[in-house]
């Protein structure tokens, strides 16, 4: 069972960081979970929201920065004075970081600004196909399946949003089609649910866990991988890390 740092160790540092990522990687997660964005000059970058100012000291849209001035902004900041002068980075600069070290879960945000993302990341993904796991997921079912078509042997996951309720066997057949994992969030699943994934070929991971207990019954439940904001609560071996 993977356990998957969301946003690197975001629960301890800020997200979308090297010193999140780092980290994460410290605590032995076996994956970062991480969102990429395109730039105004079409460089993958970092990031969660569309916009820069929940997690910079900058203000505005994220496609309307070029990679220069986004790496001008302070994305630590905001977290905590400890933090001051992290950056946001770009997948590349991950890539080369961890590719050899501990996967990645890429997630393709669905912004509006977004289009053509699928092309950008699959190209620099073939450019690190040595990697150790790399994932590409996203809750647009359409971009996977896109994604998919153009690069099909490269693992992907769709995420359901939490109003999903349960999968119906001719669900998980059509998400077999272009995906080998399913992300839901850890309040919907059940281990009904998970068998029934697991007998229709998918894959399940949990998002996103918050506390030591529910990992515990997650991973009693036989998911395949949690992804958290605390990855030393998953415990490893009947230990915690
Ligand atoms: O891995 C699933 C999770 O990351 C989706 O939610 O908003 O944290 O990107 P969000
Ligand atoms: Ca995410």
């Amino acid at each position: 069972m993977y356990t998957i740092a969301h946003r690197g160790a975001s629960g301890y540092a800020p997200e979308n960081t090297i010193a999140a990522f780092d980290l994460a990687a410290e605590m032995n997660a076996d994956m970062i979970e991480l969102d990429v964005q395109l730039t105004k000059d079409r460089q993958i970058v970092v990031i969660h929201d569309d916009r820069v100012d929940r997690t910079t000291n900058g203000s505005g849209f994220v496609k309307d920065f070029t990679l220069k001035e986004l790496q001008a902004l302070d994305a630590g900041s905001w977290y905590g004075p400890a933090f001051q002068g992290e950056k946001i980075p770009t997948l590349e600069a991950v890539l080369k970081r961890y590719h050899k070290k501990i996967g990645l879960l890429i997630e393709l945000k669905g912004h509006p600004s977004q289009i053509g993302i699928e092309e950008e990341v699959g190209q620099l993904l073939g450019q690190f196909s040595f990697s150790i796991n790399n994932i590409v997921q996203s809750f647009g079912f359409r971009s996977i399946q896109r994604f998919r078509e153009l690069y099909p042997s490269i693992p992907t996951a769709v995420i359901t949003r939490p109003n999903f309720g349960m999968l119906s066997r001719n669900q998980l057949k059509a998400c077999k089609a272009f995906a080998n994992y399913i992300n839901i969030k850890y309040t919907r699943l059940n281990r009904l649910m998970i068998a029934s994934a697991h007998k229709n070929g998918l894959k399940v991971f949990a998002w996103t866990v918050k506390h030591q207990k529910t990992a515990a019954k997650l991973q009693a439940m036989g998911v395949d991988g949690i992804v958290t904001d605390y990855p030393d609560y998953v415990l490893k071996d009947g230990k915690h890390e």
